[in-house]
């Protein structure tokens, strides 16, 4: 078996693509940032590179590519709402990463916005509402911390996950582990 770290299986690849074939394995819930530009526009988009940084004070990070329209929204202090999805909202996060464009994309779903003006999604999973306290710019993307200001829970524990490229719900274990 060839064991050398830059490969798939049997079959040498790139750092690159052996990285993104990790990554597929790296399973993760699917949210997407929101927020309102100070001319009043709602921007969104989906995100899967979205963490817990600490509990006290409690904050997210999120990185997102500098590539991406939400980006040049990120400032300090800019309000954003980080949507947990429900597994029954996949439709919303194909039409939050491109299947839609602009303010377009607040037509899939049922979007409010909170007394600051920030959209959020009424029926996520989770809304936790937060203010940009740190950017971070590295390589493609940006990490950028929020501190958490507000979060609202909806009692279903059912999330949207994202894995090998794929959207799926959660499961218990067929079998009990030993
Ligand atoms: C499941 C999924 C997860 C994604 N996660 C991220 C992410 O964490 N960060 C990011 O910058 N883009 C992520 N993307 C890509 C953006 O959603 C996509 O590029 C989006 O269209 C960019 O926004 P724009 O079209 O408004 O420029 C993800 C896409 C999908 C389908």
């Amino acid at each position: 078996m060839d064991a050398s770290p830059n490969s798939v299986a049997a079959t040498p690849v790139t750092l690159e693509a052996a990285f993104r074939a990790a990554m597929r394995r790296l399973a993760a819930t699917v949210t997407v940032i929101s927020t309102r530009s100070e001319s009043g526009l709602r921007h969104g988009m989906t995100a899967t590179a979205v963490t817990s940084v600490s509990a006290d004070p409690p904050a997210v990070l999120a990185c997102v590519n500098r590539s991406a329209a939400l980006h040049a929204q990120l400032g300090l202090g800019r309000r954003l709402c980080i949507n947990l999805l429900h597994c029954s909202q996949q439709r919303l996060s194909e039409v939050f990463s491109g299947a839609v464009e602009g303010e377009d994309r607040f037509a899939q779903g049922e979007w409010l916005s909170d007394a600051e003006g920030v959209p959020y999604l009424a029926d996520a999973q989770a809304n936790i509402f937060c203010e940009v306290e740190a950017l971070h710019a590295y390589g493609t993307h940006s990490i950028c911390i929020g501190r958490v200001v507000q979060v609202v829970c909806r009692p279903d524990v059912a999330p949207l996950v994202y894995q090998d490229g794929a959207y799926m719900c959660t499961g218990p274990l067929a079998t009990p582990q030993e």
